[in-house]
């Protein structure tokens, strides 16, 4: 009975673990994905990757907007997600300006 509830607990520590680790990267990766697919059709990300640390969120969050008026092609909830990764300037922006 012992082993069975040890075990039960292990699988459900590492459920627990995957699920918040999936999470993450998932967040994470949307950004590079937007940066990627969507950042680059008129200039390269070099444009994006010089201005990092230069802003504070509400300037990202005016810059990108203005990106969407050039013609980005970002849903409201993708500009929030990349302003927010471009001021926190997260693994997946550093990723994508190496
Ligand atoms: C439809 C074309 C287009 C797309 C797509 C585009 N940009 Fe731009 N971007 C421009 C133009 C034109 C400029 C120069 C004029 C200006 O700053 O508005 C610029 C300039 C910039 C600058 C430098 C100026 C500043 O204010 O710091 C940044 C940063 C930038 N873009 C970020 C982005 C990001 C992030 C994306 C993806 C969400 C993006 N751009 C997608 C056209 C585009």
């Amino acid at each position: 009975m012992n082993t069975i509830k040890q075990t039960a607990l292990i699988i459900f520590i590492a459920l627990f673990l995957t699920a918040g680790h999936a999470f993450t990267s998932h967040a994470a990766g949307n950004c590079a994905y937007i940066l990627n697919t969507k950042c680059t059709t008129c200039h390269n990300l070099g444009r994006i990757c010089r201005k990092l640390g230069k802003k504070k969120k509400s300037k990202w969050l005016t810059t990108v907007k203005r990106m969407v008026r050039h013609g980005a092609p970002l849903s409201k909830a993708e500009v929030k997600e990349l302003a927010t990764c471009l001021t926190e300037q997260n693994a997946s922006v550093k990723d994508a300006c190496k």
